[in-house]
């Protein structure tokens, strides 16, 4: 098989700032609890009513594009990881495709909450391993500000704004997507979710009056399985590929909650220094989190480096990627 490669990254951020101390202007909260419990000191906000997750997926795109130095009619496929689409449908993809014109690609999303983007990836990299296409944008984006409920403490502190994508090619030598390991257990419970909005409980004045087209969560709940699922799926593929702390150069985790990642970085006996980490200036971007971090440290990964990718989200859903850069 052929093994698909990440050749380039781009990404998008808005540019306003949401930070501890505007959220204690809105909330009983304090900058204190938010970054000793997260990890968050602020968060970016889309503010324009016209942009949305598309918007914010194109603009990475481009970059990406243009990083390579490619055009957009290149492109044989592009997936997006989101849980804030445009609308349900059509797929925000497509208007991605639209936007950068990438008249020659077909696209579509994918929904798996957090760890949406190494569903994504693992996806888009078996359309290159199967030789189907030549190269595939896969972009995560989340406009998690248009289902956040800015009165609710518990979770109007965790989530921002953003969007990365990266590239993928074949490999020309054996670096590449290795192996991913991914689980699903259906969360019967509804622990992490947006109640309505979807085919179960349409839209209505009664649900918008409830406030039911917010993201509600049971922090708790999320954390502990969080905390277990995360730090376990890296443990996994490790084992699989025999691999020590000593043989891994990054962990890219995603960035819900800093004690999370502290936690598996300590279960794999990681050093912090090795830990891709920007909760501090982005919160949760949901499906952003993973490729932005890739942005952010883009100029410190080398040739061959060994990272591990790994994410738990709403689903529940969560996965390790092994890759060498
Ligand atoms: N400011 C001040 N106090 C607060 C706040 C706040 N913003 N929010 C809650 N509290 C209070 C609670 O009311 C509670 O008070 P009590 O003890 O008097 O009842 C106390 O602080 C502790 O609350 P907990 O909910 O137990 O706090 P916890 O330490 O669990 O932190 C958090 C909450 C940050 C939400 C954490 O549970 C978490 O990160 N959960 C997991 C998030 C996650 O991983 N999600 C999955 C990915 S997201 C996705 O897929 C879309």
């Amino acid at each position: 098989i052929n093994r698909a490669v990440i050749t380039s990254v781009g990404h998008y951020l808005p540019e306003h700032r949401l930070t501890n101390e505007d959220l204690e202007q809105m909330v009983e909260t304090n900058d204190e609890w938010i970054r000793k419990r997260t990890g968050i000191k602020e968060r970016r906000i889309l503010k324009d009513d016209d942009k949305a997750t598309s918007f914010m997926g194109a603009e990475a795109a481009r970059e990406a594009l243009n990083e390579r130095g490619i055009s957009a009619d290149e492109i044989d496929t592009i997936v997006v990881a989101t849980v804030t689409p445009d609308y349900l449908f059509p797929a925000t993809a497509c208007m991605v495709q639209e936007k950068i014109g990438a008249s020659n690609a077909y696209a579509f999303d994918v929904s798996a909450a957090c760890s949406g983007f190494l569903y994504a990836l693992t996806t888009g990299a078996g359309f290159i391993e199967s030789g189907r296409a030549e190269k595939v944008l896969v972009i995560g984006s989340d406009k998690m500000s248009s289902i956040v409920d800015y009165t609710d403490r518990s979770t109007c502190i965790l989530f921002g704004d953003g969007a990365g994508a990266v590239l993928l090619e074949a490999s020309e030598d054996e670096t590449g997507i290795i192996d991913y390991i991914h689980h699903t257990e259906g969360d019967t419970d509804l622990a992490l979710y947006q109640p309505a909005g979807g085919s179960l409980n349409p839209a209505s004045e009664q649900t918008v009056a409830d406030g039911l087209h917010y993201a509600k969560q049971d922090g708790r709940k999320v954390f502990k399985k969080a905390t277990v699922g995360m730090a376990d799926v890296c443990e996994e593929i490790m084992e699989e590929h025999q691999l020590t702390a000593d043989d891994i150069d990054w962990l890219v985790p995603h960035q819900a909650n800093k004690r999370i990642i502290d936690v598996t970085a300590n279960r794999i006996n990681l050093d912090e220094d090795k830990v891709m980490i920007n909760i501090d200036r982005y919160g949760n971007t949901t499906a952003g989190t993973i490729p932005l971090c890739l942005y952010d440290w883009k100029e410190e990964l080398s040739h061959g480096d060994k990272l591990i990718l790994a994410a738990f989200g709403g689903g529940y859903t969560w996965g390790s990627i092994y890759l060498k850069w």
